[in-house]
């Protein structure tokens, strides 16, 4: 194979971020293109940046350095960033780095076909980077098909773009534009199609899903998207995420309970765990709230994990509100967290603000904070060896090439022995150990 006909595709950031690498690599094979493991080999190389703290934008800045050398080498090589760094820097990348042909703001990948044209035939250097609803850019999304036999068991499908919260702390909102859903029977028409491809495990995918259909005429809304997917035949787990602890309603915890291909997962975004933090970043509950809402999830959907997104030293957080942070944490018992050090990001509120935590303290705090987190998951696990589940078996396990891996419905890692040709099916197991990052099982013969 050629190079000129090699495209490589680098993500980073979210699912979303995934999802829509996906989309990208789709269009491109529907131009033609094959993809390629090896930018060595490419004649595209993009990069889907992220821009949600400092650390995923500083990587992708020594990447672009890392691979300055293959424009030098092939000046014909077509050098785009996509995704949200994008959104936020625009012409700037332009001119800071000489060699990048191609800007494509988070809701302009559609047209990726014809930028790479005009970059080809008019050697033109090209920032795109509207974020109008251009319905078109909607409809990309459908592309979201996987490519590979690996990937058809599990899918990952935005139901909406954007997001019309201000969190004091986020950039997303101004880099990913205003809540836009996709249609209800685009969205169930493409369960349909991505069954028919052997898929049994969708991911629905919106920085918050629970306010999907508010922008619908008509106002379809999260709940029964979840009741309509729920009858398309062949689909075995639906899966959500991201969820806004504030939106989580009665209706919503009934369906879940309800609904057998719904799983027992819920991811929460808790953020912090002090009132008067939770007010200064804009997040619409209260420390008691989420409790009392984890503690209604819990008694009606046994077995359901919660898992949240934790932030410390957001500004001007004390010793006092981190502590009682932590003592929230422990009482909910969190299942896992992603857990983050605050980043300040230019042009958000909490940016601007004058108390901003020094990096030593942040990272201390961060340490008690993964050292709770660590502990609460494997008390949790702990608890439930010797019981049995349902694991989709996914492949070979990446940390031990001779165990099987594959996840419960409420999405824990199970490692266990078994034959490869169990992979894509549903075995029953026994979980024997627990860990931290799940358990090791035995099937059930
Ligand atoms: N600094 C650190 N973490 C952040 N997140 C969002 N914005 C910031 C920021 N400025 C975290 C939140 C969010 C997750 C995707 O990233 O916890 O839920
Ligand atoms: Fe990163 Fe947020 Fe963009 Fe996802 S939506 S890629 S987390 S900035």
């Amino acid at each position: 194979m050629q190079s000129m006909s090699r495209y490589y595709i680098q993500t980073y950031g979210c699912q979303m971020n995934e999802a829509d690498s996906e989309a990208m690599a789709r269009l491109l094979e529907k131009a033609g293109y094959e993809p390629s493991d090896s930018p060595e080999e490419a004649s595209i190389i993009l990069l889907n940046t992220c821009c949600v703290r400092a650390k995923p934008e500083q990587k992708v800045y020594s990447r672009l350095g890392e691979l300055r050398p293959i424009k030098e080498r092939r000046p014909e090589v077509i050098f785009a960033i996509a995704g949200c760094m994008a959104q936020k820097e625009g012409q700037a990348l332009l001119k800071r780095i000489p060699y990048l042909d191609l800007v494509i703001g988070t809701r302009q990948f559609h047209r990726l076909e014809e930028f790479i044209h005009s970059c080809r035939q008019g050697g033109q250097r090209i920032c795109a980077l509207g974020l109008e609803d251009d319905p078109s850019s909607l409809r990309a999304a459908p592309l979201v098909l996987p490519a590979s036999a690996e990937m058809n068991l599990k899918a990952f499908l935005p139901i909406i773009l954007g997001c019309d919260n201000y969190c004091t702390y986020c950039i997303v909102p101004s880099v990913r534009g205003r809540q836009k859903s996709r249609l209800p029977d685009e969205i169930r028409a493409e369960v349909e199609a991505l069954v028919e491809r052997g898929c049994r495990e969708v991911t629905l995918l919106g920085q918050n899903v629970l306010a999907y259909g508010r922008d619908l005429p008509g106002n379809g809304d999260f709940v029964s998207l979840l009741e309509s997917l729920n009858g398309v035949d062949g689909i075995e787990r639906i899966r959500f995420t991201t969820a806004h602890p504030r939106d989580v309603e009665d209706r919503l915890i009934e369906a879940a309970a309800s609904l057998p291909r719904v799983c027992e997962h819920f991811h929460l975004p808790i953020q912090a765990g002090h009132d008067r933090l939770l007010k200064a970043m804009g997040r619409g509950y209260t420390a008691a709230y989420y409790l009392e809402m984890v503690e209604r999830i819990r008694a009606r959907i046994p077995g359901v994990a919660i898992t949240t997104d934790i932030m410390v030293g957001f500004p001007g957080e004390t010793d006092e509100e981190f502590e009682a942070s932590l003592e929230l944490y422990s009482k909910i018992g969190f299942d896992q967290a992603f857990t983050f050090v605050y980043s300040p990001r230019p042009g958000t509120a909490a940016a601007k603000k004058p108390d901003q935590v020094p990096q030593k303290t942040k990272i201390a705090r961060l340490t008690r904070l993964i050292e709770l987190i660590n502990a609460s998951a494997l008390r949790i696990n702990s608890s439930q060896v010797g019981r049995q589940g349902e694991v989709l078996v996914e492949g070979v396990s990446e940390k031990n090439p001779s165990k099987l891996a594959g996840r419960l419905r409420n999405n824990k890692l199970v490692v266990f022995s078994g034959k490869e040709n169990l992979v894509g099916r549903f075995v029953t197991v026994t979980l024997t150990a627990a860990y931290q990052w799940g358990f090791a099982g035995e099937v059930r013969a």
